[in-house]
């Protein structure tokens, strides 16, 4: 809780400042088209979001919870937001589905389909969706107490419309620590049980339960492992096979805060071996692995129960750095767009790829493709495909040469997203994107280092108003940045830097809005 507790005090004076601060109260039509509104990420209502929750796929529906504050736009006593979606691309907000209790705020966790009933809490016909969430007790917490966080079971019975809280909570006690938190759990056939995570400040604890109500605990891991400069939160656990191979092995999921490559928020992540009770680590002790570079993708999980035994990953598009005080008014942070997990063998090791969800495609609108582009200083994208770029998809492959991305607007703000071949190193720079000062941490370098050795990058970039997702050889090296411009970067210039580089092939789409 290091970091939960200057959050809190950070709160408790936003929360003060707010009383004089008129938060914008949107009227039903205007909503979701203020400025910095994103178009086509996921957003709340109204007011204060943060970690995605409880992510499970049941009849049809992708659920998506979330961290919520329905009564200010800064971080503070937690519920969870809910939404669904068919798609994972267009959202029905839904109403809050768990408010804070005597147990305490209603902090993050995942949510299970419970096919065969193993808690008893619903009948084989209609088997239950069963949440686990941390109840973190704030009086507890004032109290001095250690043990204030808790795990509590929620469950529905109407496909997760309305949720109903278990009346022996907590399901799993805690035994002293300040930081015991997130819970995400899995059936795992192999021991024909329950597994839970949870992270424990710097390791991950695992625990067992035949029947989601009563956990043992397994097992640790982490302590000397991956990245160390900050809390360890929002863990996953899961198996994927590698890319053409019949390997299967299982990937940990860790957020940290701070400690994060470009500093603050990030998830690193580790391949191993789990055999029901420990998790054992391939990735060296040594090496830290990062799912994506950039400063906005934190506390990001996977979907349970997705078709297909896909693993679909969201993250929500911020950092605590500065996620209190980023310049929007009416409603506070968005998500990235969903990403698939692929495990994929690069010169012998195997890495964590994050592909962008197809579905997105669906958006698409005035596509114009081109191809064999040599680029000479620079090429001028707006005049070959006359819309305005503030909302795009942009996929093609380039010469691993220097280039730059350049999208900007009247005011001369701009976002710059390129590679240094030099350093071998992707970087974002918004450090003139428009509304910069609130934080010293919005405005420094963002670099990522290349892990593809070919000579041709592969690329996609989409652009909402306020953000861009960058997936570089195929989702090997991620970045997400948000922005805040004055006016929408609706231009769109590439830059080679170094000499002429050819654009092997580039296909340009407007994206529609979702809402
Ligand atoms: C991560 C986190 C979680 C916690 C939640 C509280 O962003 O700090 O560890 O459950 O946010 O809102």
């Amino acid at each position: 809780m290091k970091y939960i507790i200057p959050l809190l005090a950070l709160t408790a004076f936003l929360y003060a400042c707010k009383k004089t601060e008129t938060v914008a109260v949107v009227d039903k039509a205007q909503r979701f088209s203020e400025v910095h509104r994103p178009q086509f990420h996921f957003s709340p209502p109204q007011m204060w979001m943060n970690d995605p929750n409880g992510m499970v796929y049941h009849k049809g529906e992708y659920h998506l919870f979330y961290q919520h504050y329905p009564d200010s736009n800064v971080w503070g006593p937690m519920h969870w937001g809910h939404a669904i979606s068919k798609d994972l691309i267009h959202w029905e907000h839904q109403p809050i589905a768990l408010y804070p209790d005597s147990l305490g705020m209603i902090f993050s966790g995942g949510a299970v389909v419970d096919e065969k009933n193993s808690s008893g809490l619903g009948t084989s016909e209609n088997p239950p969706l069963i949440a686990i969430y941390t109840s973190h007790n704030a009086e507890m917490e004032k109290q001095g107490r250690n043990d204030y966080q808790t795990q509590c079971l929620a469950y529905s019975l109407d496909d997760g419309r309305t949720w109903t809280k278990y009346e022996n909570n907590p399901v799993l006690k805690n035994p002293g620590y300040r930081d015991f938190r997130d819970p995400k759990f899995f059936w795992h056939e192999g021991s024909r049980k329950w597994i839970l995570l949870l992270a424990v400040g710097d390791h991950a604890e695992l625990f067992g339960s035949k029947d989601l109500k009563s956990w043992k605990k397994l097992s640790d891991f982490g302590k000397e492992y991956g990245a160390h400069g900050g809390v360890w939160e929002c863990p996953d656990l899961f198996p994927l096979t590698v890319n053409g191979e019949s390997t299967t092995k299982w990937i940990m999921i860790m957020n940290i805060n701070p400690g994060g490559p470009n500093g603050g928020s990030a998830t690193q992540y580790f391949i191993g071996e789990f055999d029901g009770e420990k998790f054992i680590s391939d990735t060296d002790k040594s090496e830290t692995l990062w799912l994506d570079y950039g400063p906005d993708n934190y506390a990001g999980v996977t979907w349970s129960n997705a078709p297909d035994n896909k693993k679909i990953f969201i993250g929500w598009m911020s950092n605590w750095a500065y996620a209190n005080i980023v310049p929007t008014q009416a409603w506070r942070s968005a998500n990235t767009l969903p990403r698939e997990l692929k495990l994929v063998r690069l010169n012998g090791s195997l890495h964590v790829s994050s592909v962008l969800w197809d579905g997105v495609k669906r958006l698409s609108q005035n596509t114009k493709q081109l191809a064999n582009l040599s680029i000479q200083d620079s090429l001028d994208l707006s005049r070959e495909v006359v819309f305005p770029v503030t909302k795009s998809f942009l996929r093609g492959e380039i010469e691993a040469k220097d280039f730059i991305f350049v999208f900007s607007n009247s005011k001369g703000q701009h976002v710059k997203v390129g590679f240094d071949s030099k350093t071998n190193h992707f970087f974002i720079d918004r450090k003139r994107s428009g509304k910069t000062d609130f934080s010293a941490e919005f405005v420094k370098d963002i670099v990522a280092p290349r892990i593809a050795t070919i000579g041709k990058i592969p690329f996609t970039l989409v652009t909402d108003v306020a953000s861009v997702e960058v997936f570089f050889d195929d989702g090997l090296t991620v970045m997400t940045a948000i922005f805040f411009p004055e006016e929408d970067l609706s231009q769109l210039k590439i830059y080679s830097p170094a000499g002429v580089i050819n654009v092997d092939s580039l296909t340009v789409s407007q994206l529609s809005s979702i809402w």
